[in-house]
């Protein structure tokens, strides 16, 4: 076991968070408290000890123990794990500072990543094995320029890395720690096979780790693998595509910021490279401080489905918090800026050169999904822009929302404003008995509130098993997420490994909730499961209407919408 691990093990993260933040209370299964990295009234800082991890649902900070003890401090890794290391009364095998240590294990773990990096490319440009790697490049319209300029390359089936790496004097226990193979069933073996293998760089070009796209997909395997995280890769604090974006974010001041990896190199083909993804993964304060170190000016390109808009609106909340101007693309009904560019290559410049308000373009989706011709819908609509308004610096851009908002919704823009003042998301329900106990309402805007009420009642009540839970309700990918997973096991720290990052988000919130002294939680679940199937159902009417508007004679599509509207009236 690695120092770091050792020291983690040995240390509670709540018991360390609780020496800096006496305030720190249990919630539920977890444990709150006023965020210590910002300033605010009601508490969004959670501690989860099942799963050891720290959150502000305000900020975006979280990470685990020695995270904390960074931010914390103020200081650099190697230090705050010199600090965790007396603290959990374990001596660091090296003598010399943390520091050190961290830092030579950092200069190794890049040598072995730009190695494998090399062998990679290797196999990909001239090794017959990686025959699949090229087609699957063809394919995908990848060109050679830009397959140069990511550092792209293949890995093939077999353990070729391993051998490669073992031959260079690097040592298995390396290669474990760092993710570049795996252990199954006692065997180790290279972690990334039939991968199309994209690096992980820095600004400087350092590979920190990979991202590997699967060529020929199988059920059982993930569409793309990435690295762990490591001493070199933190992935809330890294973007792709950074070290090739430099150049065309100095000319143009502006930069896109999308979800998907290969989208980069198509950008780039069609001579964009002011490009940044995610990684698929939830945008942190961090990198959106990253961005600002380059430009000012940040476009939002989600996916057009309900993560994506979550996505935008946690992006704009960040991006005022970072002091990042933000506007958004939309894509209409293409699934990403690939796919666009390979539909129509000269209509990524012609969107680029119409950026559009992003608050605009939430309430432009947030619309859609509600039907606004009912007093749910629009009490939904209110709930949800909120707490976007409420993120906004610009008093202009904000008169001017809250104007629309009390229109589309027909309220006074008096009550836009209070309601903004008050912080009021709306509590998740009011029932009798969630009013007499002391359910926290305060539950971050980018999750459905009732579905992370629901998970929390699953996820904390004992015997709810017995419930029939559909998937169907979970219209929030990071809750659908975590009920997948509790079909499977009832430990946390299983669930919280199996899930994405949107999941442990959700998860933690979930557990924060206080939903123990409920008086009747199985008939309150039970409650809560019946509002949100009618909801999933109405969003399912309004689909067909629209389908059956296009096509009024579709047999099957009349059929659906008798049947779903008579599941509403039951
Ligand atoms: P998408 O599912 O939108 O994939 O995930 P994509 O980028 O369009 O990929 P292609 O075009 O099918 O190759 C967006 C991003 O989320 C991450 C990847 O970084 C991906 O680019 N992701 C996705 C994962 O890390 N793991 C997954 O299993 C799926
Ligand atoms: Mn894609």
């Amino acid at each position: 076991m690695s120092d770091i691990e050792e020291i983690k093990n040995r240390l509670d993260i709540v018991s360390i968070v609780g020496e800096y933040v006496p305030d720190l209370k249990r919630a539920g299964q977890s444990f709150k408290a006023p965020c210590p990295f910002h300033k605010e009234k009601t508490p969004s800082f959670i501690v989860t000890p099942s799963i050891q991890l720290f959150k502000c649902f305000g900020c975006g900070e979280g990470g685990d123990v020695i995270k904390f003890i960074q931010k914390i401090e103020r200081v650099e890794f190697g230090e705050a794990l010199q600090i965790a290391a007396s603290k959990a009364g374990y001596e660091l095998k090296n003598q010399s500072s943390g520091n050190k240590a961290f830092k030579e294990q950092s200069k190794r773990v890049l040598e072995m990543n730009n190695l494998a990096c090399s062998f990679w490319e290797f196999i990909l440009h001239k090794h017959n094995a990686g025959k699949p790697g090229r087609d699957y490049a063809t394919k995908r319209k990848l060109a050679e320029p830009q397959l140069k300029l990511f550092r792209i390359g293949y890995a093939p089936k077999g353990n070729n890395l391993l051998k490669f790496l073992l031959s260079k004097g690097f040592n298995q226990n390396e290669l474990l720690t760092n993710g570049l193979v795996v252990e199954r069933n006692g065997q180790i073996i290279d972690k990334f096979r039939d991968r199309l293998m994209l690096p992980i760089l820095n600004a400087k070009g350092d590979v920190l780790g990979f991202s590997g796209r699967i060529v020929t997909p199988n059920e059982y395997a993930p569409k793309y693998l990435n690295s762990p995280e490591t001493a070199v890769y933190k992935k809330g604090e890294i973007l792709m595509g950074l070290h090739q974006a430099i150049p065309a974010m100095r000319e143009h001041k502006f930069v896109i910021l999308e979800e998907g990896n290969i989208d980069l190199l198509s950008s780039h083909r069609v001579k964009v490279g002011n490009i940044l993804a995610t990684g698929g993964t939830a945008l942190t304060l961090e990198q959106c401080k990253l961005i600002k170190r380059y430009v000012d000016i940040v476009y939002f390109c989600f996916d057009s489905d309900n993560a994506g808009l979550n996505a935008l609106i946690k992006g704009i909340g960040l991006a005022e918090q970072a002091g990042l101007k933000h506007k958004a693309l939309d894509i209409g009904q293409h699934q990403d800026p690939d796919a666009l560019i390979s539909a129509d290559p000269q209509s990524w410049e012609r969107i680029i050169a119409q950026p559009i308000n992003s608050v605009e373009l939430v309430m432009k989706r947030i619309e859609k999904e509600y039907d606004l011709g009912t007093p749910d819908g629009k009490s939904d609509l209110f709930a949800r822009m909120i707490p976007v308004l409420q993120s906004l610096k610009d008093k202009v851009q904000l008169a001017h929302f809250a104007e629309e908002l009390a229109v589309k919704v027909g309220v006074q823009v008096d009550d836009v404003h209070s309601a903004i003042k008050a912080g009021a998301t709306r509590p998740p329900l009011r029932t009798k008995a969630s009013e007499s106990t002391t359910v926290s309402v305060n539950v971050a805007p980018h999750f459905n509130n009732k579905e992370i009420y629901l998970l929390s009642l699953l996820l904390q009540v004992p015997n709810l098993k017995d419930l029939d839970i559909s998937q169907e309700v979970f219209s929030d990918p990071a809750c659908k997420d975590i009920l997948v997973q509790m079909q499977k096991t009832s430990d946390f720290a299983t669930i919280s490994a199996n899930i994405s990052d949107a999941g442990r988000e959700a998860l933690q919130q979930a557990l924060a909730l206080d939903v123990l002294s409920i008086e009747d939680p199985k008939a309150e679940a039970a409650r809560v499961y019946r509002m949100l199937y009618t909801t999933s159902i109405r969003k399912e009417i309004l689909n067909l209407r629209q389908a059956l508007h296009e096509n009024p004679d579709n047999e099957e599509l009349l059929a659906k919408l008798q049947y779903y509207s008579k599941e509403l009236r039951l």
